[in-house]
Parts: C-alpha cells; structure tokens; sequence
C-alpha cells in the first residue's frame, strides 16, 4: 500500500518522528519555525497531505481550514488543548479533529505545582536577586512568602490535570476546594470540598489555579470583578489558556498587592508578554512548559499517530476524537 503522506508543522520528538516515517510519507519542518495559515495550506496542497500533525498555536483557524485541499481527512493535534483550531469549519469539511488528552495531566499539574510553590514562596524574586548579583547575605526578614501548609487551594476546572494537581496539593498540607460545571463522583472528588457556586469558591480559597480550555465562552473569565472577589493577598495560578485572564486586570491587582503574587505558564496572544508583567516582581513566569517532559511529549506524540494510524491506515474511527 502506497504510504499516505503527512505534513508536520513543527520539530516533534525524534521517537515520534522515526515512527511517522516508517508508515507515512512525511514532511517535516526541521527549523521549527511556527508556519502560518498560508504555508500549511500550500505544503499541504503541494504534497497531497491526508493527514495535518500539528501542534497548540498552529493558525487552523475557518479561513486556513477552508483552503485546505480535499486530501485531508484529519487534523491530529499534539496537544489536549484545541482552541487554535476552529472545529466547526473542520466538521462542514469532513474533517476530523484529534487531540491527546490523559497524558499530560501529570506534567501540566507539576507545573501548577510548581508555580503554586515559586509564588508562594517567592522563588521567582529569589532567583532573580542572586543572578543580578544583590544578595549580600541572610536576613531574619528577607523575602518571606507564605507556607502552603494548611491553605485552601480552589482548582478552577476539575478535569484530570486539575485532580492530578489535587493530589499533590494534598501532600502539602493543602486544603482542596473546586469550581467546576458538575460534581465529581466521590472517587474523584476525593475529599475536595464542590463550590457550585463562584461567589463561595472565592470567598473560601487562598490559592486559585485556573485549569479551563481557552477560546470565545473563557475569554477574560479572571476579569476585574473576579479578582476583586478574591480574599486580600490571595495567589493566583494559570496553566491553562492564557486567554482566559484579562492581563492587565491581573497586573494591577499584583502592583496592588491586593493579589500577593501569581505564576503563568500561558499567556494571551504568546508568545507576546502584556508588557506590565515585565516589572511585576511578584510575578514568576514560564515559556509554556506545562506537558514539556520529555516522557509526556513522546506520549502525546505517540497519541497523535495512534489517531492518524486508525483513521489512514486502518479506516477506523481515532481513539481521541474532538467534537
Ligand atoms: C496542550 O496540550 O494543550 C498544551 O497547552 C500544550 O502542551
């Protein structure tokens, strides 16, 4: 049987790469340059793609899907998240839509984690103050944060990276609460304390991890109003989509103090940065890193050829279907 062919997008992990080539015809796009809506439709076109392996922030938006030749049958995302892809103008061209969820709830989770404790505990001030060659020594008073022990973490969205996050707050002495549409069976709940309503869930907690999917119904949802709702010198945590958080909302309430402190690893329109939270001192940040181990980027990039295998070698329906 004649390979079919694949266009990758982006650098994907060599063990991901190496199994594309043994059953597709692929091209790659070694520099990694990101392409934009008009490049994909052209290499597609020109190489009479089937399959599209993409990756979070490729322009799969209705114009870019709209100009894609009649080839393509599935657009494989290596991500869980699908708010760069426009999915109804992919459904009126028959085009199915994958994504990888399950295994990066763990590594996404360890980053919240992680940013939880950097803020807390003003990691990201500490850091910056010895690189910049300021520390002249111990002091009984310098840069206290606060402990975790015994706070009341309110995950935002309690799908699997929100109680993977649960689990490890709970090894911290943490007390967890969650905002979620539905309640969880008590197997996930888990002890977690629901709040159907927002008004309660602000009130109670003193760290607030946002783990909701990006795109027009979550744009700006930690708005002005929200964070005023949130209790004096609460932290704020966002690995989710970078568009649900009104930049310059949250960078006021951090000058404020009225928020003391928060950690992003997603941003509005990134790689742009809101230029406020440039001089945000209690502010830490990372590039984006919330599936980046290497164990979870080979699972998801496996996941997306177990998607594309099942529909353009096997003719079945993909194990991961969005929509
Ligand atoms: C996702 O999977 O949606 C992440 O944001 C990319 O790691």
């Amino acid at each position: 049987m004649t390979k079919p062919v694949l266009l990758l997008t982006r650098r994907f992990p060599d063990a991901v790469e190496a199994r594309a080539r043994e059953s597709y015809v692929t091209i790659p796009n070694p520099s990694d340059v990101p392409m934009t809506g008009v490049q994909i439709v052209r290499a597609a076109a020109q190489a009479g793609v089937q399959g599209l392996f993409c990756a979070a922030g490729d322009p799969l938006n209705a114009e870019t899907i709209a100009a894609l030749p009649e080839s393509v049958r599935i657009i494989a995302t290596f991500s869980v998240g699908t708010d760069h892809i426009d999915l109804a103008a992919a459904a009126a061209r028959g085009i199915l839509v994958t994504n990888t969820p399950d295994v990066l709830s763990v590594a996404t989770a360890e980053i919240a984690m992680l940013l939880i404790l950097a803020a807390a505990r003003r990691g990201g001030e500490a850091e910056r103050m010895l690189r910049a060659r300021q520390w002249v020594g111990w002091a009984p008073t310098q840069l206290m944060g606060v402990t975790l022990e015994g706070k009341r973490l309110g995950i935002l969205g309690m799908g699997r990276i929100g109680q993977a996050l649960a689990r490890m707050a709970r090894g911290f002495g943490m007390k967890v609460h969650y905002h979620n549409r539905n309640r969880l069976p008590p197997e996930e709940e888990r002890g977690a304390y629901y709040h159907a309503q927002e008004d309660s869930f602000f009130s109670r907690i003193d760290v607030l991890s946002m783990h909701i999917p990006g795109g027009a119904a979550t744009r700006h949802w930690l708005n002005a109003e929200r964070i005023a709702r949130l209790r004096p010198g609460s932290i704020v945590v966002n690995t989710g989509r970078g568009s649900t958080v009104d930049d310059a909302a949250l960078c006021a309430a951090l000058h404020t103090g009225h928020l003391r402190a928060a950690g992003l690893d997603v941003f509005d329109g990134e790689p742009r940065i809101f230029e406020g939270y440039h001089s945000a001192p209690n502010l830490v940040m990372l590039p984006h890193l919330g599936s980046a181990t290497v164990e979870t980027r080979d699972a998801m990039g496996l996941r997306c050829l177990d998607n594309l295998d099942a529909v353009l070698l096997r003719g079945e329906a993909p194990p991961h279907p969005v929509g």
